[in-house]
């Protein structure tokens, strides 16, 4: 832990005032060093109070997802114990990859607060306004063939799903293969990126793009008519450390049964939640439109489409309920 979590940890063990003496003891560092990081901390947005021959109290946290914010809410073995912040970056899935690749650990997570070249799925941009959203990224290391890593997609989905119901009140819909939605709207995206060799998984990250404290004003006309945020649906501010925390800990949850059961068990659990049997459904497969009755999805994920009696298994594409 650096020094700013450690103060930031004093000042919240006192309720009332804590003296630059007394942390700068505790820290082994001088007062002056004590005051260049209460400033840090103001300017990080957090406001603290001063009084002279008092000290320091701390009076409102940011609802900035600091990776020392999102520890306290963290109940996870590997998932988030380490977590790699950052303020503008290209996409949280590229550098998690090069992380990866330079043998990062199982469990890191990068979040950023914007994004300049946000991924999508199918080569879309993933809109990413800064200090609104949440923007994360998953190393994992699952010691899998490449044909059984579809189900991952589904653990994100579902720690989501679970994160906004606890949060909210509201229970989302799950849309396959990996939208969560909020009274229609698509609320959250998941991208999965896979280093495998023909018989054995390398890695995979497990991309999300949660659409948390956005405004209507935020959103491009190009998604105005499909996407939606927290807040939009519920008018109120979430505080993104604490969100984080909790898809965290969701997300652990889900990859222990995926581990100790198999990715059929995260299937069995998505197609209970998004309750897709017997809807009817259109998928886009590059172009070609598809309409059907949907089946559920099978073991490994992919969608089971009857067209006029006939089954279709489909491994890819958009749906539309
Ligand atoms: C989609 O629905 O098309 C998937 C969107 C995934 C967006 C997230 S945001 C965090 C991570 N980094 C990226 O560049 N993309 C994913």
């Amino acid at each position: 832990m650096d020094n700013l979590a450690k103060i930031i940890g004093i000042l919240r063990e006192h309720k009332g005032y804590v003296s630059g003496d007394y942390i700068s003891e505790r820290l082994g560092i001088s007062r002056t060093a004590v005051w260049k990081y209460m400033k840090n901390l103001e300017k990080n947005g957090y406001k603290i109070n001063t009084l002279k021959g008092k000290g320091y109290m701390l009076e409102k946290t940011p609802e900035t997802p600091f990776p020392w914010e999102i520890e306290r809410f963290l109940k996870t073995n590997i998932i988030g114990k380490e977590i790699v912040y950052k303020n503008t970056i290209d996409s949280t899935n590229t550098l998690a990859f090069s992380l990866a690749l330079a043998g990062k650990p199982e469990g890191t997570c990068i979040i950023a607060e914007s994004q300049k070249a946000g991924k999508g799925r199918l080569n879309r941009v993933w809109h990413s306004p800064h200090g609104k959203n949440i923007y994360m990224s998953i190393i994992l290391r699952p010691s899998i063939e490449p044909s059984r890593i579809y189900p991952i997609t589904f653990i994100s989905c579902l720690a989501v799903y679970d994160t906004i119901e606890i949060i909210t009140g509201i229970t989302p819909a799950l849309k396959w293969p990996n939208d969560v939605l909020l009274n229609g709207k698509k609320v959250c995206g998941t991208l999965l990126e896979v280093s495998a060799e023909t018989d054995m998984v390398k890695f995979v990250i497990s991309g999300i793009g949660l659409n948390v404290n956005m405004e209507e004003k935020d959103l491009t006309d190009e998604i105005k008519a499909k996407a939606t945020s927290l807040y939009m649906e519920t008018k109120k501010v979430f505080d993104r450390s604490y969100l984080c925390g909790l898809m965290l800990n969701n997300f652990e949850k889900y990859y222990e049964i995926f581990k100790a059961s198999g990715g059929s068990e995260i299937c069995r659990i998505w197609e209970q939640k998004a309750k897709i049997n017997g809807k009817y459904i259109e998928v886009n497969q590059m172009g070609e439109i598809l309409k059907g009755i949907s089946e559920g999805i099978d073991s490994t994920g992919a969608l089971l489409l009857n067209i006029g009696g006939n089954t279709i298994r489909i491994i890819a594409g958009d749906t539309t309920f």
